[in-house]
């Protein structure tokens, strides 16, 4: 199936005032039936929009809080500056199905966001990927050197925290909890840092299914899900739709992998803003070298299907939001 939502961004906005400006984004509509009603165009503009005002506001702002020696400038660069922002809009969109309080939901879904950043960051360094291009630009390293580049993500990741933790009454102190809890557990050992050992320790192994499945849930699908559970936690939900929102995270959090597996080896550079065919060249097991390329095309397909019917099984009325990113997220391009 083609994709239907073409989410193009420009990966080197202006720089104004050495304040880079906001990745304009545009999409093309052609929505399948399902989802023909809703309009994840407009919603996700105005979605963005919040999001990258927030970043800005909270990314070492030199106005308030300026970082020391340089470091400002290296966070800013990772995160300011393109990327899709999957991440903070699956908060969004879980919050709004239900019902929850978006003011409060875009600390996490800003959270979730610099973690990602930081995570690419370090996933681009020579002792990981090894890799010059990210968001259209020359990776954090190249542009900063290592060391600032390390720290930058060490700082992001601080940060995030400090984003779930405000010093006013403003998110209530369970909630603050549950949302740093979420984030922790998925970019630790359990999640993302862990998957990305997994990743490491196999280059040029064989893995089995299985042992591939454990490795892009953990590196990948465990900050998508999270991102899921994250808005969840801004509303009240019941247990078993928490059940269901984590089965939708998982499916969605899986197949995101699998679609950047497959787009390694069929999307150029341009296109990816960061380096195409990488993975084959480094030798990295993926779901294209385990089953081959349209293997792995029917399987996202296949996870995508499952996605919709955890959403389905949860019964929740307003899952537009979360149904067109999933099919978003699958059929992208880029
Ligand atoms: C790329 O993530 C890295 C992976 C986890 C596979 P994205 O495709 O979401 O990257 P950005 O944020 O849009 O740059
Ligand atoms: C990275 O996976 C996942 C992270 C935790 C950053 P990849 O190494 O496949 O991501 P890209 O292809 O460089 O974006
Ligand atoms: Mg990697
Ligand atoms: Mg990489
Ligand atoms: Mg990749």
């Amino acid at each position: 199936m083609p994709g239907w939502l073409e989410l193009k961004t420009f990966p080197c906005p202006p720089v104004i005032n050495g304040v880079t400006a906001p990745a304009q984004k545009t999409t093309e509509l052609n929505a399948p039936e399902h989802i023909s009603l809703f309009d994840l165009d407009a919603w996700s503009t105005g979605q963005l929009a919040a999001i990258e005002r927030a970043l800005y506001r909270w990314v070492a702002s030199p106005a308030d809080a300026p970082a020391p020696a340089g470091l400002g400038d290296a966070m800013r660069y990772a995160v300011l500056d393109g990327g899709k922002r999957l991440r903070p809009l699956l908060v969004m969109a879980a919050c709004d199905a239900v019902n929850g309080d978006a003011a409060v939901a875009l600390r996490p879904a800003c959270a979730v966001e610099l973690i990602h950043a930081y995570s690419l960051v370090h996933d681009d360094m020579p002792c990981m990927d090894n890799d010059v291009l990210r968001r259209g630009k020359p990776t954090v390293h190249v542009q900063f050197g290592e060391a600032r580049a390390l720290l930058a993500g060490d700082a992001l990741q601080a940060l995030a925290f400090e984003l779930l933790t405000p010093g006013d009454a403003s998110v209530d102190a369970g909630t603050q909890a549950r949302l740093c809890r979420l984030l922790a557990q998925a970019a630790g050992y359990q999640g993302m840092a862990g998957g990305q050992a997994i990743d490491l320790a196999s280059v040029g192994l064989p893995l089995s299914s299985a042992q591939l499945h454990e490795m892009h849930r953990l590196k990948t699908g465990a900050l998508l899900q999270a991102s899921v559970m994250m808005g969840a936690a801004c509303g009240s939900a019941s247990l078993a739709v928490l059940e269901a929102l984590r089965g939708y995270g998982d499916a969605v959090g899986l197949a995101f992998q699998v679609v950047d597996d497959i787009l390694d080896v069929t999307a150029d550079a341009a296109t990816l803003g960061k380096t195409a065919g990488k993975d084959a060249a480094q030798d990295k097991p993926t779901f294209v070298s385990l089953m081959g390329l349209e293997a792995s095309r029917r399987y996202a397909q296949k996870l995508l299907a499952q996605a919709l019917d955890s959403l389905e099984a949860s019964q929740l009325e307003n899952t537009h939001a979360l149904r067109a990113l999933a099919d978003m997220l699958v059929n992208r391009q880029h």
